[in-house]
C-alpha cells in the first residue's frame, strides 16, 4: 500500500527481506498455536484434569542416589547473583560436590513442599519438562547419566552412559565440555501440557525451559560455579544419548556446569 510519500512499502520490505518462504515452520507453528477470541484452543473440561497424565516420569527399577539437604544452601544477595551471572566455557577440571547436583536439580525442577508445585511456574501447572543429568566429575557420584526425580530428590542411575564423549560430540562447543564436571539436560515431554493446551503445549514448554535454564544459571552462580546454557547441539545425537524418541518427549536445552578456577588464598 503507498504512504503519503507514495512508497509501496510492500514492495521494499519484500526486496529487502528477499524471498518470503511461505512455508517457514515457526510461522505455521505461531499461526497453528495461536488462541483468539473464536479458537481459545484450551481444553477446559473437568475431564481434561482426570485424564491429564502424571507430571513425573519415574525410573522404577534404577539404582538410585539420595541427594543432599538443598536448603543447607550459603545465601548470597540477590542483586550480586543477578549481575554477576555469565556464560562461562572454561572450567578448571576439578571435582565438584554433590552437594551442588542437589542444589541446582532442586532449583531447576524440585517440589518444596514434596508435592506437585515446582521452584519454576508452569502453565496449568502441568509441569512437562524432565531433568538429565551427566556427570562426569562429581565428588561421591560416579561418572554416568542420570535422571533427576523431583518427588525423591534423587538421581536414578540410568547406566548407559559414556561420560561426557557423547555430549561432547553433539554439541558445538566441544572444547568447552571437557573440563565440565556435569551437563544437565532439559527435555520435555509434550503431551503433558498437550492435553490442555493444544499446540500451544510447544510454546509453553519452551517458554518453561527458560524458567528452569535461568533458575539452573543464577544458582550456579550463586554456588560460584561456571554454567553455560547450551542450544547449539544435535538434537538426535542427545536424544538418542537419553533413549527419548525426540516427538513425544524431545531434548530443549543443556546446561554445562563446571568448577571454575580456585582463588588462591
Ligand atoms: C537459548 C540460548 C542458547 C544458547 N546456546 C549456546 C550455545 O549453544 N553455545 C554457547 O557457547 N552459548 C550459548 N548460549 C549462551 C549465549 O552465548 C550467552 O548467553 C550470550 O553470549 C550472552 O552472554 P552472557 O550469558 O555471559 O551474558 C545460549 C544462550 C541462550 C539464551
Amino acid at each position: 500500500m503507498p504512504n503519503p510519500h507514495g512508497t509501496d512499502i510492500s514492495k521494499i520490505r519484500g526486496r529487502l527481506l528477499g524471498e518470503r518462504n511461505l512455508f517457514s515452520v515457526s510461522e505455521l507453528f505461531h499461526e497453528n498455536s495461536r488462541i483468539s477470541r473464536s479458537a481459545p484452543r484450551i481444553a477446559q473440561s473437568p475431564q481434561s484434569a482426570l485424564v491429564a497424565p502424571s507430571g513425573f516420569k519415574r525410573y522404577i527399577y534404577a539404582p538410585r542416589v539420595a541427594l543432599p539437604d538443598p536448603s543447607a544452601a550459603e545465601a548470597d544477595s540477590i542483586w550480586d547473583i543477578m549481575t554477576s551471572r555469565r556464560s562461562g566455557r572454561s572450567y578448571s577440571g576439578q571435582e565438584i560436590d554433590l552437594q551442588c547436583i542437589s542444589e541446582l536439580a532442586f532449583y531447576a525442577l524440585g517440589t518444596p513442599d514434596k508435592g506437585h508445585r515446582r521452584c519454576v511456574p508452569s502453565g496449568g501447572g502441568l509441569y512437562p519438562l524432565e531433568l538429565y543429568v551427566m556427570a562426569a566429575r562429581v565428588e561421591q557420584l560416579p561418572a554416568g547419566l542420570y535422571h533427576y526425580d523431583p518427588r525423591s530428590h534423587a538421581l536414578c542411575e540410568l547406566g548407559r552412559a559414556d561420560g561426557l564423549a557423547s555430549v561432547k560430540k553433539a554439541v558445538f562447543i566441544p572444547d568447552a565440555v571437557d573440563n565440565a564436571a556435569a551437563v544437565f539436560i532439559l527435555t520435555a515431554v509434550f503431551g503433558r501440557s498437550k492435553i490442555k493446551y493444544g499446540e500451544r503445549a510447544y510454546r509453553f514448554s519452551l517458554l518453561e525451559a527458560g524458567h528452569v535454564m535461568q533458575n539452573i544459571c543464577l544458582a550456579a552462580t550463586a554456588l560460584r560455579l561456571g554454567v553455560c546454557p547450551v542450544g547449539g547441539f544435535v538434537d538426535d545425537e542427545l536424544n538418542d544419548l537419553l533413549d527419548v524418541d525426540g516427538v513425544e518427549e524431545a531434548v530443549l536445552y543443556a546446561a554445562l556446569i563446571g568448577s571454575l578456577d580456585k582463588v588462591d588464598g
